[in-house]
């Protein structure tokens, strides 16, 4: 085993006892996270819910580090949904403070690990603060080539759909016999990164919430009870064994000849 990953999952430990049946040949190339459940952490503590968001910054650069090191292609957050401005204003102002602050101000972590920052959903309505800083850090990482984390903020599946319809139609460049789905997924925001292989949910809540609705039409859900501040390099070993253990068929009888990593 590499020395890189057993500074990060040492042998003995439990998370070293799961890396060791990892199969690193069937890797997800690209792994989406519903990161939930923040709420509820700071609720069990009797703490207020802004608390829960902070402890789950911990988590993200916890997943993405771990995932860098693993070496998985790409990583999708959704950190901020179109839904989510129902929130008390309260919630929203600290949300996107600490995205800015903690998450994107702070860019050594995608600097250091040789990260590429990507922001899907609708820009024009995320708070220009954090939008500035995004964009910065966007074209500071663009010729990192380890791994993409793509924060998904202010973003909704259907959204991303509109808008991708919007800007065909706009074109004007594609004969409406000539769009297929490579066509139309050119359009998506996510244009050019491979399908999600997995999609993982924390929280518990068995939904989707609006999140790639496109992008996971033939990914491996798995949803875990554990709360998001508390998922840990362990929890994500353990999605990546149990997405391992599943048949992908694709619509047929059985699995490609050769082990899909989905398509792209
Ligand atoms: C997810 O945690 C974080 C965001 C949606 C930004 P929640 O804040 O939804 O936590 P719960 O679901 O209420 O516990
Ligand atoms: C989904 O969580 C959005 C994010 C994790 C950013 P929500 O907490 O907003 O989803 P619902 O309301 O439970 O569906
Ligand atoms: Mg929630």
């Amino acid at each position: 085993m590499e020395k890189h990953l057993e500074a990060y999952f040492p042998p003995g430990t439990d998370e070293g006892r799961l890396l060791l049946r990892v199969d690193f040949d069937r890797l997800p190339r690209h792994i989406a996270v519903i990161m939930d459940g923040n709420g509820r952490w700071a609720a069990g503590r009797g703490l207020p819910r802004v608390e829960g968001h902070r402890a789950g910054v911990e988590s993200v650069h916890e997943i993405v580090e771990a995932s860098a090191r693993l070496g998985l292609g790409c990583l999708t957050l959704f950190a901020f949904s179109s839904e989510n401005w129902k929130r008390p204003r309260y919630e929203v102002g600290r949300l996107w403070r600490l995205l800015r602050e903690k998450l994107i101000k702070d860019d050594g972590l995608l600097v250091k690990n040789d990260l590429r920052l990507r922001v899907i959903g609708r820009r024009e309505g995320i708070p220009g603060p954090a939008l500035r800083e995004l964009e910065r850090v966007e074209a500071l990482t663009r010729e990192n080539q380890r791994m993409t984390v793509v924060f998904a903020l202010n973003y909704g599946g259907r959204d991303e759909i509109v808008d991708a319809a919007r800007r065909i139609v706009a074109e004007k460049r594609i004969p409406a016999a000539k769009l297929d789905e490579k066509a139309f997924a050119a359009h998506l925001t996510t244009a050019g990164l491979p399908d999600p292989d997995l999609l993982i949910r924390t929280g518990g809540e068995m939904r989707v919430s609006n999140f790639l609705l496109w992008q996971i039409a033939y990914a491996e859900i798995v949803v875990t009870p554990v709360l998001w501040p508390d998922f840990r390099r362990r929890h994500l070993l353990e999605a990546i064994l149990e997405y391992q253990g599943r048949e992908r068929r694709f619509g047929d009888v059985r699995p490609p000849a050769k082990p899909s990593r989905g398509r792209t």
